[in-house]
């Protein structure tokens, strides 16, 4: 009996030590420990063994099964890692990997990014407000008459409400002011909308920045120095800048802001911005909403400007159509992907 044990165990150990795949361990497992495996039935046939001998094969048994168990595991671990290898010396290291894209961020952030970190080291804090306006903080606050063309629903979206979509993000000084008292020096990038069909340099919803700075003594020399400081660091010092007499409601005097530079639009003078001087008209409005003569036009004067970001994006970076912009085709974007 103990000699067939032993060889039992044996062949058992010879088995697992051949069997190649996990499928055929299974299979060993099933033939020698499986409830009708030989070592199972080996146990069951104790009963007819002398009383004094079964003890002695009970534990022999016990560890027979011990060490194929072990045995079994054994070879698994083997067996696994054996396939790893096998996998890993498959692979050609030398071989390019595979290329995974990598998001860029899109060309008018790129754009916004900078000109609000600009204006930033310049002391401006970012200021903002709600895209769905009030009539009075888009137009009325701003020195806009009622039958300002502005107003019109040809050129606007108005809600039913009577509210709109802004149409400039002017309506952020408006907010900036009605909430906080001189000096304020604050910029409000964001969306603005206008009823425009849609062409290679209209969109009905675009990009603008705005710029507010109120204090004692504001003077157009402040507002040239800054922006042409702005402007250099923006688009680099070979950029020569004018200021073009213009009309906007809420300031006066008003400017246009005009570039010209080698590297732009074939260096032809082009817009940039709008800006001027804060119309006292603001500041009253401003008081009369708050209750108080915290922007006593006496007291303070200030400088505002107004710019688009897609239209510089466009003479900045060639672009033929402004719709470029909006369509996300991958083929324009991965350009300005770093
Ligand atoms: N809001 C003007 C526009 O959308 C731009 C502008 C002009 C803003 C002059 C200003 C400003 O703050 O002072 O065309």
């Amino acid at each position: 009996m103990d000699n067939d044990l032993q060889r039992l165990q044996e062949t058992a150990l010879g088995e697992i030590q051949q069997a190649s795949s996990k499928i055929a361990l299974e299979n060993i497992r099933v033939k020698f420990l499986g409830k009708a495996g030989a070592i199972s039935r080996l146990s069951e046939n104790m009963r007819n063994l002398p009383k004094e001998d079964r003890p002695r094969i009970g534990k022999l048994l016990n560890e027979i099964r011990n060490t194929v168990t072990a045995a079994l595991d054994n070879r698994l671990d083997a067996i696994e890692s054996e396939g790893t290898a096998q996998i890993l010396s498959d692979v050609d290291e030398t071989l390019p990997g595979t290329q995974f894209p990598v998001g860029g961020i899109h060309p008018l952030t790129l754009l916004q990014d900078r000109a609000v970190r600009i204006l930033r080291r310049l002391g401006f804090a970012l200021a903002d407000g709600p895209d769905i306006e009030t009539e009075w903080h888009c137009f009325d606050a701003l020195n806009t008459p009622a039958n300002h063309p502005a107003r019109n629903d040809t050129d606007t979206f108005y809600l039913p409400d009577g509210r709109l979509l802004r149409t400039h993000t002017s309506s952020v000084q408006v907010r900036t002011m009605v909430a906080q008292k001189p000096p304020v020096r604050v910029i409000g990038p964001g969306a603005a909308y206008r009823r425009d069909e849609i062409d290679a340099t209209h969109l009905n919803q675009f990009n603008q920045l705005e710029g507010l700075y109120v204090n004692s003594d504001v003077s157009v020399a402040d507002l040239k120095g800054t922006l042409e400081y702005f402007v250099r660091e923006l688009l680099g010092h070979q950029v020569q800048t004018r200021l073009r007499p213009h009309f906007f409601p809420f300031t006066e005097p008003s400017f246009e802001l005009d570039i010209r530079s080698p590297g732009i639009q074939s260096g032809k003078w082009m817009e940039l911005l709008g800006c001027g001087m804060v119309n006292p008209a603001v500041f009253e409005a401003i008081n009369a909403k708050r209750g108080d003569n915290a922007y006593d036009p006496e007291a303070w004067t200030g400088f505002a400007f107004g710019m688009g970001l897609e239209r510089l994006a466009m003479s900045l970076f060639g672009l033929p159509d402004i719709r470029l912009l909006i369509e996300n085709d991958q083929r324009f974007l991965a350009q300005f992907a770093r």
